[in-house]
């Protein structure tokens, strides 16, 4: 294959495949070629056919010419082809690359009529919403995927980079972490718990937080976390509620005060935008350009300056000085509601603020008692964030096992958590954690309004499409 003429022959008779995002590449120019993918555009004009492929690889297409002979009734908006040809440098300089096509193969067709999108229209994300099945087509949707698929990415690079270990936490589970009773219960068809035959012996549920089993796992690595589906039977058909979402869950060891959770949380957040914006580019600006015009301003000043940090009985005082009608009371021991948070966000500057030390008895079981604060608080802190309010909620964990048994005990949990107390009993430390929701999170950075809008088959009450 070193002579020449081998390798021309080769290429001639089976082209290299290229992906589309490649062929924007100035090496790939007088290359022969070959690419698959989906017609966005299709122009046929008296002599030549114009068409722009897609294949999803970046939200370029590459521009494919053809002489008008090589048309082929099939070949229209939506199908799915294979071009063999040249790669020629472009005089256009908005498109610097194109295809001069030797052979088109319409390898599935598309009927236009039927098809929800129409060539050159620009669909609003709640249009395309309604086809779940079909919306990864449109260049919004495709934006969507490929920015998550780099925060993934970057998630599991914080981490690594900084020297967590990953824990598959399970799916099914036997505890009710939060404690707030959004729990699926998972029965096997024509199980009854009484009957001794069930599946698991004992009532299991979808998880609603890994959290407990990062804890088991917190007392042997200092440093653990996980990243998965999460459940919660909320029924809310709110802008930032999902039966199923993905949360990223850390937990630390040997914490010292709750600055050591706020600092990861926040470097974290930095360092997974920082890296969706370095290789997102183009996707991220589409979402600033055309969905939340303005917001990549916001973002830029998320991203300049440190997110402050307010406790929750400044946060009430802020609250109540305010000349704003809530629906909510706004009383001190009152939960923070997403008005309230919305609110915080904009009186701090409009960027990420941090509010610590909630009343206690708004808190789980697990959350640290401040006994040193004048008022009954828990050492708990949540992440609030512009347009979507609570991003993160953690907590410093009780690891004191004399203060946590009776707080079991208040909540007639001490049996069904005695796995828990011994992790208290052996080599206990001072450890806490968090969770941040996924998609809130693009949320947060794209200016997407609607949670069901960035996860790729939402899950919500009297909804379960695909
Ligand atoms: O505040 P939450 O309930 O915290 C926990 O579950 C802790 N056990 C986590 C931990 O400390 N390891 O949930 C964490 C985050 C929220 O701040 C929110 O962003 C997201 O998860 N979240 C939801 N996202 C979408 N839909 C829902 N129904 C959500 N519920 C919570």
């Amino acid at each position: 294959c070193r002579s020449g003429v081998t390798v021309r022959r080769y290429c001639m008779k089976n082209p290299t495949k290229l992906r589309v995002s490649e062929a924007f590449l100035d090496a790939q120019v007088g290359e022969n070629v070959r690419i698959q993918g989906w017609v966005r555009s299709f122009r046929p004009q008296k002599q030549n056919l114009f068409l722009h492929v897609n294949d999803g690889s970046s939200l370029k297409s590459l521009q494919v010419i053809a002489p008008a002979g090589m048309n082929d009734p099939l070949l229209g908006f939506g199908c799915a082809v294979e071009v063999k040809g040249i790669l020629k440098k472009s005089p256009h300089s908005k498109q610097p690359v194109e295809l001069e096509a030797e052979q088109i193969r319409v390898i599935g067709e598309c009927n236009p009529v039927d098809f929800p999108f129409k060539i050159k229209e620009r669909h609003s994300l709640e249009y395309i919403r309604q086809f779940l099945h079909l919306r990864c087509r449109t260049n919004a949707f495709s934006s969507l995927l490929r920015i998550r698929s780099e925060a993934t990415a970057a998630v599991h690079s914080y981490f690594k980079n900084n020297g967590f270990l990953l824990i598959h936490t399970p799916t099914i589970t036997s505890n009710d972490c939060e404690g707030a009773g959004e729990l699926f219960q998972v029965e096997p068809p024509g199980t009854t718990f009484a009957n001794e035959g069930s599946f698991f012996s004992v009532p299991v549920y979808l998880t609603v937080s890994g959290q407990l089993h990062l804890e088991v796992m917190s007392g042997a690595f200092p440093r653990v976390y996980t990243f998965g589906p999460t459940f919660r039977a909320e029924n809310s058909q709110s802008r930032r509620h999902l039966a199923e979402f993905f949360m990223v869950e850390a937990e630390i060891s040997f914490t010292e005060s709750i600055e050591d959770l706020t600092k990861v949380m926040e470097e974290l957040f930095r360092s997974v935008t920082e890296s969706v914006l370095a290789h997102c580019e183009e996707d991220v600006d589409l979402f600033h350009k055309y969905v939340a015009p303005g917001h990549r301003d916001t973002l830029d000043d998320m991203l300049r300056k440190s997110f402050p940090v307010i406790t929750y009985t400044e946060a009430i005082d802020i609250l109540k000085r305010s000349s704003e009608t809530f629906t909510f009371p706004t009383d001190w021991g009152c939960d923070l509601m997403t008005e309230h948070e919305k609110f915080l966000v904009k009186h701090c500057g409009n960027i990420p603020v941090f509010v610590t030390d909630y009343p206690y008895d708004l808190k789980p079981f697990y959350a640290r008692d401040n006994q040193d604060h004048p008022k009954h608080t828990a050492a708990a802190v949540d992440l609030l964030v512009p347009g979507v309010g609570e991003l993160c909620g953690g907590s410093l964990r009780e690891e004191r096992l004399d203060l946590l048994r009776s707080r079991l005990g208040e909540c007639g949990l001490e049996d069904t958590y005695s796995w828990y107390l011994d992790l208290r009993r052996f080599g206990s430390v001072p450890h806490g954690g968090f969770g941040l929701g996924f998609e809130r999170y693009l949320q947060c950075i794209l200016g997407v309004d609607n949670i069901k809008d960035v996860i790729p088959f939402p899950r919500f009450s009297h909804s379960c499409l695909l």
